[in-house]
């Protein structure tokens, strides 16, 4: 079967979708168990969804079609009945308490914090992004710690992406557990990645805590989810996911560079 290899790379391959895309209806690609059960949830109650809008839309037609006055001229004077009464009480509680479970086991397995590796801090600021790794400080002035910008349109190079790409990656280890702390330097922003499930307020005087382990290889886009001003759609957010040790090269080569 060997010789098949080459033939194999002239296939499609299926690129994994870590960015938005034109005319997208769906979620980009999960690359967090987080993000994973995130569209689980969604794809569990969309089902609820569909199930009790066909009900409600099936009755309300056959109320218009029966209580119309040439089909039911006289009325009935029937105006309750407690057994229909607890049933449509009943009912949709229960249907409450089905997506309720799920829900909040998804919300409890977000806040997990597993003893993180790497910590990362994340500053909006009006309208930039700035990034700490604070576990390499040597002291309180020198760590490392560097500006994230947009790459301006003119700027751009073939494969960026307009509006997305940014200057200084924020560099992380794929299968590793990630904390990454969030405040503000300025006004309200918020650091989201879609395809980590992450959507977290950076609110000045306050630092916020999310848990991510990204459980595979790529470069995630995001962008400021908070309206932060003029360039609030201006600061985007890039997460490159590598092996450790080539995280680990890239510390010590930012290390080098204090
Ligand atoms: Cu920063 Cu919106």
């Amino acid at each position: 079967m060997l010789f098949l290899v080459p033939f194999l790379s002239c296939l499609p391959t299926r690129t994994l979708g870590d960015a938005p895309e034109g005319w997208q209806l769906g979620f980009q690609d999960p690359a967090t168990p987080v993000m994973q059960g995130i569209i689980d949830l969604h794809h569990d109650i969309c089902f609820f969804l569909v199930v009790i809008a066909t009900f409600v839309l099936w009755m309300l037609g056959r109320t218009l079609y029966h209580f119309h006055k040439d089909r039911n001229g006289v009325p009935e004077k029937i105006i309750h009945g407690t057994a229909i009464e607890i049933g449509w009480t009943v009912a949709p509680s229960l249907i409450l308490v089905l997506i309720a479970i799920p829900s909040f086991a998804l919300l409890y397995s977000m806040d997990e914090v597993v003893d993180p590796a790497v910590t990362v801090k994340a500053i909006g600021h009006q309208w930039y992004w700035s990034y700490e790794y604070s576990d390499y400080n040597q002291s309180d002035e020198e760590g490392v710690m560097f500006d994230s910008y947009m790459v301006p349109e003119d700027d751009l190079v073939d494969g960026q992406l307009r509006l997305l790409e940014v200057d200084n990656r924020v560099v992380v280890p794929a299968n590793t557990h990630i904390r990454v702390i969030i405040t503000g330097a300025d006004v309200l922003h918020s650091w989201a990645v879609p395809s980590l499930g992450v959507k977290c307020d950076a609110v000045p005087g306050r630092l916020n805590e999310v848990p991510i382990f990204i459980q595979r290889e790529g470069t995630f886009y995001g962008q400021c989810s908070e309206l932060c001003g003029a360039n609030h759609a201006f600061m985007p957010i890039v997460v490159e996911a590598v092996p450790l040790k080539d995280y680990i090269s890239w510390v010590s080569h930012k290390l080098e560079e204090i």
